[in-house]
């Protein structure tokens, strides 16, 4: 198996923007080791960077700076058939004209293994759990999404792997199908013995999927970690509110005396060397949030119900602020109505609000 090494990776495009040309950096200095074995997911808003660090991480784009590293080799220096990446993109791209038995044979067929191919397609079969059988002999053209995206996972087992890449295989994919898919691959991870990079939007599957998680913002990682200590204990505002749902509470405020005071409520004590007057932002997660008969009383503006959850997540509008938490779906919840409520101060997070760093 290999370990995955980026050391100071940084890739850049050209962007024009009518006028003049800027250079961007797409992968800006990311320094991530993926150990032997294990899956990283990726997540971040669209145009982070995910799939640039993807494509550095196959071999496919070079690094501007930086190097990516196969265990102790650097990519560059990998002859192409020895770097065995295996690739699944986020369109199939699967050849339109090449029926599912040329895609998934096509590497041992360039290599002259054809005779390896049975034994292969059954192994993938296998461990997948869906029979390829049946789309052997159909172009993708008359294969639905989902067909598409098992063929072209085979084709990325079928390989001699030592790094398999996944860039939002299931996006496109309805909810019923993902959460099979995810099943599937679930298997397929744990029985191939392969280093593997997962890029997803939807942290569900991060967390099904993966055993660390890393957050990327600009080019940049922000946070890696697994997802319980990106959820406590985010680095900045960006990972806090990224990671979780409902999303943290964000409340403007400052340090006065050893505490914190936000704009209608506070007297929270926070670490006592920052200066009064300091800007901090306190932010809590929504269960830190309970109806209370002795809580605050707050207008509830707004009760969205998750019945599969069996909760629903209700804004309420306090004290000149706006809150999200959830409570049970069977508590009735109007809108409009007036109801009291309290937090836990043991939930709350500070962040400079300058910088957005986690100060507390
Ligand atoms: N070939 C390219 N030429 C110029 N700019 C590019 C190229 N590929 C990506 N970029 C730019 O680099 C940045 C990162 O793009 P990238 O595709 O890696 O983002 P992403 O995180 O995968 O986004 P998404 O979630 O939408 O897929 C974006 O600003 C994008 O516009
Ligand atoms: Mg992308």
């Amino acid at each position: 198996m290999t370990t995955l090494t980026f050391e100071h990776v940084s890739k850049y495009f050209d962007r024009s923007d009518g006028t003049e040309i800027r250079r961007i950096a797409a992968v800006d200095n990311v320094s991530l080791k993926v150990a032997s074995g294990d899956v990283l997911a990726i997540l971040g808003p669209s145009g982070c960077g995910k799939s640039t660090l993807l494509r550095l991480a196959a071999g496919i784009f070079k690094p501007d700076s930086g190097r990516v590293i196969y265990d102790d080799q650097d990519l560059q220096d990998v002859p192409l058939r020895e770097r065995g990446v295996g690739m699944v993109f986020q369109e199939g791209a699967l050849v339109p004209h090449w029926v599912t038995r040329r895609s998934v044979g096509f590497f041992l067929e360039l290599r002259q293994r054809e005779s390896e191919m049975p034994e292969r397609l059954a192994q993938i079969s296998r461990i997948t759990g869906f029979g390829l059988d049946v789309l052997l002999e159909r172009r993708p053209g008359n294969l639905s999404g989902g067909e598409q995206q098992r063929v072209s996972i085979a084709r990325a087992l079928s390989r001699d792997m030592r790094v398999l890449l996944f860039d939002e295989p299931f996006a496109n994919l309805d909810a019923k199908y993902r959460t099979e898919a995810r099943v599937e691959l679930k298997r397929l991870l744990n029985a191939f013995p392969v280093t593997s990079i997962y890029v997803t939007h939807d942290q569900i599957e991060a967390i099904a999927l993966s055993h660390r998680i890393a957050v990327m913002r600009d080019g940049k990682l922000e946070q890696v970690g697994t997802y319980p200590q990106l959820y406590s204990n985010p680095v900045n505002i960006f990972v806090a509110t990224f990671i979780g749902t409902p999303i943290m509470n964000l409340f403007p405020g400052h340090v006065e005396n050893g505490c914190w005071h936000g704009e209608n409520f506070g007297g929270y004590p926070i670490r006592n060397d920052l200066p009064d007057g300091t800007k901090v932002t306190a932010g809590i997660r929504p269960e830190y949030i309970h109806l209370a008969s002795d809580g605050t009383y707050g207008v509830v503006e707004q009760a969205v119900p998750y019945f599969a959850e069996r909760h629903q997540v209700i804004t309420v509008h306090l004290a000149g602020e706006r809150w999200s938490f959830v409570v049970p779906l069977h508590e009735t919840i109007e809108v409009g109505s007036t109801i009291r409520c309290a937090l836990d101060p043991a939930g709350l997070l500070f962040f400079d609000s300058k910088t957005g760093q986690r100060i507390g």
